[in-house]
């Protein structure tokens, strides 16, 4: 893919060095740009560099199934340079035009904390940032490369922190690393009404449709339009679980991560082929990681016959950072998806 130079002069590199270098460590020589900008209002996001107005060029989406953060509200924007399109050749992975960026704002009591972006500097990397909000909302600072610690209680005693760029690393990947919440499952017009935390579609959203429309993926895929991605399942419940799954745990359960080959992949491509067989293949794999209190050798990923010996839902209940999955971006269990899960075990 062929993407045109970065179009905002403003981005290029003439930024405070020394924030560069220590937020970028592996730069590849004849990189269009090496680092982040210091601040928020420096990355394009929005009109004229002011905080608060969106650059009309950025366009906002809403993955059908989105990530939990600790209950945080979320808005996320994508920036085409123009006259790129995005690569589909791979249908389960889109590759992005150098100078694309997304963005990803956090807000916690309707305060906005954080602000993420994701940036393909050139054909071999991209670069991950994250900026802090301050106090007054006027703008938000590049956070340091190791992340920074609690700086919002979520709960009495739990606060929310912000990942260091390792930590991106391992839920967008470094060997091949990239946006997760935009795919053809998660921008389906097949939308999921039962999708957990999903999020309203507002009108000015990109979904296949408005990018098929535009010209923007290439090649055309009208059978995305004709058949919108839907994970296969009769089940709407099932549906909405694996949903939540391939959101919250995919990134890394899947084929191409550090876990086993023979462990079931929650990858969505996997799931718009079989979501029953995902189910029946967690059903019946044996865990290393054994639950508490239960025989050893007993647990499985997830038995809706056996709760009691389900690896997924032992994890998820548990916060402890030994066993609590995910295992990092979150420091309080997600209730409503275990109780969704719960109900969804007992129809069974
Ligand atoms: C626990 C795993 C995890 C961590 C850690 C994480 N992300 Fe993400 N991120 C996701 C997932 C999953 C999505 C898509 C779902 C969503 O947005 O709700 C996403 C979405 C995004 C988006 C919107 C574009 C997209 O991928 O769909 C940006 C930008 C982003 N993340 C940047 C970052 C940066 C920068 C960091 C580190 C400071 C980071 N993320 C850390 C999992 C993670
Ligand atoms: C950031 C990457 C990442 C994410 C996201 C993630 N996991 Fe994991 N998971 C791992 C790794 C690495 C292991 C292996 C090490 C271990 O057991 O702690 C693992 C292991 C497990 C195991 C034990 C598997 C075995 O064979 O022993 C279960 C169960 C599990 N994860 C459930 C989940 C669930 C449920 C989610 C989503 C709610 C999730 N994970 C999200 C990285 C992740």
């Amino acid at each position: 893919m062929t993407g045109r130079a970065v179009t905002s002069g403003a981005v290029a590199c003439a930024f405070a060095a020394a924030l560069c270098g220590s937020l970028v460590r592996a730069t590849a020589a004849g990189d269009e740009a090496d680092c982040a900008p210091p601040h928020l209002s420096q990355t394009g996001l929005y009109d004229a560099g002011r905080a608060g107005v969106i650059d009309p060029r950025n366009r906002r989406f809403s993955p059908q199934y989105p990530l939990w953060t600790d209950g945080a509200e979320k808005s996320r924007w994508i920036y085409l340079p123009p006259g790129s399109t995005i690569d589909t050749t791979s249908p389960d992975a889109w590759v992005f035009p150098v100078g694309t960026r997304f963005w990803k704002e956090f807000r916690f009591g309707g305060r906005k904390v954080e602000t993420r972006m994701l940036w393909r500097v050139s054909a071999a990397r991209w670069i991950f940032a994250s900026y802090r909000w301050n106090d007054a909302q006027t703008d938000a600072d590049l956070v340091p490369a190791d992340g920074q610690r609690d700086v919002v209680e979520v709960a009495p005693g739990r606060s929310h922190s912000i990942p260091g760029i390792a930590d991106c690393a391992a839920c967008h990947g470094s060997k091949r690393p990239g946006p997760l919440g935009f795919n053809a499952l998660q921008l389906s017009t097949d939308r999921d009404p039962n999708a957990i935390h999903g999020e309203p579609l507002s009108r000015d959203m990109i979904t296949l449709a408005t990018l098929n429309a535009s010209g923007l993926l290439s090649p055309a895929r009208p059978d995305l339009m004709t058949t919108p991605p839907r994970i296969q399942t009769a089940d709407p419940a099932t549906r909405a679980v694996l949903g939540y799954f391939t959101a919250n745990c995919g990134h890394c359960h899947n084929r191409t991560g550090d876990i086993g080959p023979d462990a079931p992949s929650l990858h969505h491509a996997d799931l718009l082929r079989d979501g029953d067989d995902v189910i029946r293949r967690l059903g019946v794999h044996r865990t290393q990681w054994q639950v508490p209190g239960q025989r050893d050798g007993a647990s499985v990923m997830l038995d809706r016959a056996a709760p009691d010996v389900s690896a997924m839902l032992a994890r998820m209940r548990s916060r402890r950072p030994s066993s609590q999955m995910p295992p990092l971006g979150t420091v309080l269990r997600d209730q409503e998806a275990i109780n969704a899960i719960e109900k969804w075990i007992s129809r069974n």
